[in-house]
């Protein structure tokens, strides 16, 4: 069991200003940053990055989404990582999303939910290493 996980927030909550307190809600969960940008997807990137759903009927509409704005991509350390920020992040589809978890609060819809969180500590390490390439100084 990994003690990291990654994040993206998604273009809808970025565009709604919702950045602020959905870092702040995963800071107040404990998580600690090990890295953090501002990026902006091009497509052909936010293909590879779902590459497992491109036989899936929303893969057009995903990457579509995915990269129509600008996007915040992070690892987090806390124990158990990957499994207590699923938690903290809710179900794929708001609707089904428990009280209090950030696509509840924060997500619109199943396409457009807010926020992505690694499904395994492998993804989580693939994911990662596709946005960082360790800690940066200036
Ligand atoms: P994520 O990978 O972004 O953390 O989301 P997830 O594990 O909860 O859901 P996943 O099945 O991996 O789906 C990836 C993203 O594709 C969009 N989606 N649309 N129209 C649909 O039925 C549908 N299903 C999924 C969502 O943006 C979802 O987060
Ligand atoms: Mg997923």
């Amino acid at each position: 069991m990994s003690n990291r996980t990654f994040t993206m927030i998604k273009p809808d909550a970025m565009e709604k200003g919702y950045a602020g307190a959905i870092i702040d809600r995963i800071l107040k969960e404990g998580f600690r940053l090990v890295a953090m940008k501002l990026t902006h997807l091009a497509p052909e990137k936010a293909g590879e990055f779902y590459a497992i759903h491109k036989e899936k009927p929303f893969y057009g509409e995903l990457i579509a989404y995915m990269s129509r704005g600008p996007i915040i991509a992070a690892i987090l350390e806390k124990d158990n990582a990957v499994n207590a920020f699923r938690e903290l992040i809710g179900a794929t589809n708001p609707v089904n999303a428990a009280e209090g978890t950030i696509r509840k609060l924060f997500a619109v819809s199943i396409e457009e939910n807010a926020v992505h969180g690694s499904d395994s500590d492998e993804n989580a390490k693939i994911e990662g290493d596709f946005f960082f390439s360790g800690l940066e100084r200036v």
